[in-house]
Parts: structure tokens; C-alpha cells; sequence
């Protein structure tokens, strides 16, 4: 058995989760990443890094994720739970079919992979981390950018947050989030960047590695736990 730290990485072929991938690979750990698919060629399956495609809204793909990255490094350390969907709209226009995507793939995932990323971590008995990507929206909606159900989603992964951090505290296994601003990814690739400047004080969007940066500092952080750290100069404080 490797005696080196193993994270695994859900929604990891772009954006967020494929910086997160890439940080944590420069700090010398090894990664088990998912995503729906990796077929753009992002990533190449390697020595410290296992590749397991499939949708992480299914307890099926969960499963094997966690059973690669046992099979090939031998632990599970750490999870990011990053993986996750937007939809925004008004409060009546999401649809039964919105609804169950969202839960699907921003709380479903969440559930299925680190039921069983914990289960090891107990057997293991070394502690561990858990850090879910929320959104500072949860806390602080703007009028303009309607989102309630998605915000939902990330609303429950914050209390999810708290409530683990407490269960496992005495276990050594630590429950954060990092809450993001607007992030230069994929996911606004039809977004106007003059507009979404415009929804943090500090008149920025961030990037992906601002936000790979936090995810490593609390996955590292020893004794911080229960914690959702915002990265979104300065949105979810004041008025601007
Ligand atoms: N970008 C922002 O401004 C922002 C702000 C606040 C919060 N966030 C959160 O940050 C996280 C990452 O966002 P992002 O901007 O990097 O998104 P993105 O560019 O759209 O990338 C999403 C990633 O998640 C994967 N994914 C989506 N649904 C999946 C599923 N059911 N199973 C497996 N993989 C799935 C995608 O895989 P494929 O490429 O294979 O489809 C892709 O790798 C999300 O949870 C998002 O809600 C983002």
C-alpha cells in the first residue's frame, strides 16, 4: 500500500474540478477523478491519477469510484464533492424534470460518495476530509439571478457541512465547504463577463485555481472544521 494521501475529485474533467485535480497533483497527492466523461482528453490515466467516468448522481458510479481508488492507491483521504449543475430561473418555471437533475447531481452525488468515502475512512481510523463546492448565492440571493432550486441544493450541502463536521469531529474526519463567487469556467461559457463582473464588490470573476487554492488550504487544515469559506470578493458581505 502507497504510503501517500488519496483524494478523490467528483465533476473533475473542466473547470473547477479539473483545477482542483491539477493542485492537488502538483502537491504530490493521489487523485481518483470523476466526470460524466473524459473524452476531450483533459486528463490521461496515470500512476497518481485514476479516471472513473460516469454520472455521480447514480450510487453505482459512487461505488466505483471509491472501489478504483482502493484498488489502485490502496486509501481514501480526502473528498472533493465538486461536482455539479446550474439551472437558473424563476421559482415557478423550474420543471419536476429541473428538480430531479438538480438533486441528482448536486445532492445525490454528495450523499452516495461520501456515505462510502467514510465508511473507509472509519475503517482506515487516520481521519480524513470532506469539502463540498457550494455557492455564495446559498447566502446571499441577488435580485436579477433567480435560482432558488439550485440554490437549494447548495443551501442543504452547507448544512450537510455543519451537521457531519459535528457527527465525525471526535473521529478526526473534518466537513468543510468553499462557496464560490462567479468562476471563469465552462459553466458561463454563454455568460456575458461585463455582467458578471458586476455581481462581486471587488468588480472580478475568479478563477478556477482561486478556488482549487481554498479546496487544498482546507483539505490541509487540521484543525478547521464545520467551516464554508467564501471565495466571491466580498459578495456575501454588504451591499455594493
Ligand atoms: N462557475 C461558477 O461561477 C460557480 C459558482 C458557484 C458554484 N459553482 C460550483 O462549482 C462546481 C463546479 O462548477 P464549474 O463552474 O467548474 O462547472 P462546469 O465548468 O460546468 O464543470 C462541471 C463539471 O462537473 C461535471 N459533472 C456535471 N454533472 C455531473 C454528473 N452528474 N456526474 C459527474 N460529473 C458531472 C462535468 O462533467 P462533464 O464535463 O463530463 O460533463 C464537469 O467536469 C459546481 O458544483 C458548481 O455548482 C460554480
Amino acid at each position: 500500500m502507497s504510503n501517500r494521501r488519496t483524494v478523490l475529485v467528483t465533476g473533475a474533467s473542466r473547470g473547477i474540478g479539473a483545477a482542483v485535480v491539477e493542485t492537488f497533483l502538483e502537491h504530490g497527492y493521489q487523485v481518483a477523478a470523476n466526470s460524466l466523461t473524459f473524452s476531450r482528453g483533459e486528463f490521461t490515466d496515470g500512476p497518481n491519477l485514476a479516471l472513473v467516468e460516469g454520472d455521480i448522481g447514480l450510487q453505482d458510479t459512487a461505488e466505483r469510484l471509491i472501489a478504483t481508488a482502493m484498488s489502485r492507491f490502496g486509501s481514501i483521504d480526502h473528498v472533493i464533492n465538486n461536482a455539479g449543475i446550474f439551472v437558473a430561473k424563476s421559482f415557478t418555471d423550474y420543471s419536476v424534470h429541473d428538480l430531479a437533475r438538480l438533486m441528482a447531481a448536486n445532492l445525490n452525488s454528495f450523499v452516495f460518495v461520501t456515505q462510502s468515502a467514510v465508511r473507509q475512512m472509519l475503517l482506515q481510523s487516520t481521519g480524513g476530509s470532506v469539502t463540498a463546492i457550494t455557492a455564495a448565492l446559498a447566502s446571499n440571493p441577488m435580485v436579477g439571478v433567480p435560482a432558488s432550486i439550485a440554490m437549494m441544493t447548495k443551501g442543504a450541502l452547507n448544512a450537510l457541512t455543519l451537521s457531519l463536521a459535528n457527527e465525525y469531529a471526535a473521529r478526526g474526519i473534518r466537513f468543510n465547504a468553499v462557496a464560490p463567487g462567479v468562476v471563469d469556467t465552462p459553466m458561463h461559457a454563454a455568460g456575458d463577463k461585463d455582467n458578471l463582473k458586476k455581481l462581486t464588490p471587488m468588480g472580478v470573476i475568479s478563477e478556477a485555481k482561486d478556488i482549487a487554492d481554498a479546496v487544498l488550504y482546507l483539505t490541509e487544515a487540521r484543525f478547521v472544521t464545520g467551516e464554508v469559506l467564501h471565495v466571491d470578493g466580498g459578495a456575501h458581505n454588504g451591499r455594493w
